[in-house]
């Protein structure tokens, strides 16, 4: 494993092999708001791998995973997560509607070898949400109540490693921890394969709606001179066409604060030859427009598409961190259609994550060429312009205090 810059690798998972273990997954899927019905299994599939793999060295096996956030659509119990992670593993796993009490527990220390027991949502648990340093969140109930009951603690939840939240950095403190293999450990090295391969035939094509992030990450990898271009779409682009052709209009729909639009400035500024700005734009009557005159940008335009594709012809890794347009709807997904195509022909090393990127790539029949998929959203964006996100620095300071 070779983090870049680390000093000592990270422990894992074979380090965990005794003993009642405590996974950490992120399956944080998207929930039909009538159904109720999960919507993508993705992220339940890949963390099966490494319950998989558990149950194969035959540990007792708990697994925990928070799902949406109070008060929204999709803050649900996980029975049906119990049931589609039991048909990724073709075999039973217990639900238990509770997280940390009385109930919780006594199935915990009741579970045999090489059997799995899925709690219920950890954000159930209003300190779940708290954000804080490792050793406070090691003292809230969720994690002085179950801590006690295992021998180790197993963080694969990659997706979720960028929050500082009990779960994932709390556990760590207390119980000697790895790396889930076939999610966090996959991620970890392909993410810093990425960086490591740094240099000018890498090509970011930064798309998507989480702006103020990707726009960190862009300039953190221009500066360190990891990506050679950076191909903008998306709302992330809107901003930057809005800022660079003065045109408020395409403003619209993009929220930010000033040390985001002060960050696009610079990096406009300071690396102008690095930057690959849409030419055209698909706007919300469906004609084709100059970004200046443009009223919005719901995809970009043909001539995008076929400088983008030169750019992307020539490069050796392809990074894509979110779609060029709102490919929720078929007629604007065509740019992020043609990119993803263009990526798979051509990059030897692709990367691509976030779920909207993920959906499209799947749609259009591509996702199996791709080189790695990260479960990532946020968490791949984060780590892409500091790989020490909170997950990763508690999987440390856990080495530090527990195996060395
Ligand atoms: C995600 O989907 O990005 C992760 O599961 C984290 O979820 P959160 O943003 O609600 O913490
Ligand atoms: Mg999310």
């Amino acid at each position: 494993m070779s983090l870049p810059g680390l000093l000592s690798p990270l422990p894992t998972i074979n380090m965990c092999g005794k003993g009642r273990v405590l996974v950490r997954v992120d399956m944080n899927v998207p929930i039909d708001k009538n159904s109720g019905e999960i919507l993508d299994e993705y992220r339940i599939e890949a963390h099966s791998r490494t319950i998989r793999y558990l149950v194969d060295s035959g540990l007792p096996v708990v697994v925990v995973t928070h799902q949406g956030r109070p008060g929204d659509a999709e803050f649900v119990s996980l029975e049906k997560h119990s049931q589609a992670l039991s048909k990724y593993l073709g075999m039973d796993v217990h639900f238990i509607d509770d997280v940390m009490g009385p109930r919780a527990r006594e199935e915990i220390s009741k579970l045999g070898p090489g059997e799995v027991l899925m709690l219920d949502n950890l954000r159930f648990v209003s300190e779940e949400i708290i954000e804080g340093e490792p050793q406070k969140l090691a003292g809230t109930y969720l994690v002085t109540r179950l801590a006690p009951l295992f021998n180790h603690f197993i963080l694969d939840a990659f997706a979720t490693a960028h929050r500082s939240q009990p779960s994932i950095v709390g556990f760590p403190y207390v119980l000697p921890s790895c790396m889930g293999g076939l999610v966090m450990e996959s991620e970890v090295n392909a993410l810093s394969k990425v960086l490591d391969a740094r240099g000018v035939s890498t090509v970011l094509i930064a798309g998507g709606a989480k702006v103020p992030e990707t726009v960190k990450t862009v300039k953190v990898l221009l500066s360190k001179r990891i990506i050679g271009k950076v191909l903008l779409g998306g709302l992330v682009g809107q901003l930057f066409l809005a800022l660079g052709h003065g045109n408020n209009k395409l403003m619209g729909n993009v929220k930010v604060g000033q040390e985001t639009i002060n960050d696009v400035l610079e990096i406009m500024k300071t690396f102008s030859d690095s930057i690959v700005l849409p030419v055209d734009a698909v706007q919300s009557d469906d004609k084709v427009v100059e970004p200046g005159n443009a009223q919005s940008m719901l995809d970009v335009g043909p001539a995008t598409i076929e400088l983008f594709n030169k750019h992307i012809m020539s490069a050796d890794v392809a990074i894509m961190t979110g779609p060029l347009g709102l490919v929720e709807v078929e007629k604007y997904s065509r740019g992020t259609r043609e990119v993803l195509r263009s990526m798979v022909d051509n990059a030897q090393f692709t990367v691509i994550g976030g779920g909207h990127t993920i959906m499209s790539a799947r749609k259009f029949g591509l996702i199996n060429r791709i080189s790695h998929v990260s479960t990532g959203g946020r968490a791949f964006i984060q780590f892409l312009a500091d790989p020490y996100l909170p997950g990763i620095k508690a999987l440390e300071l856990s080495r530090s205090r527990f195996w060395v």
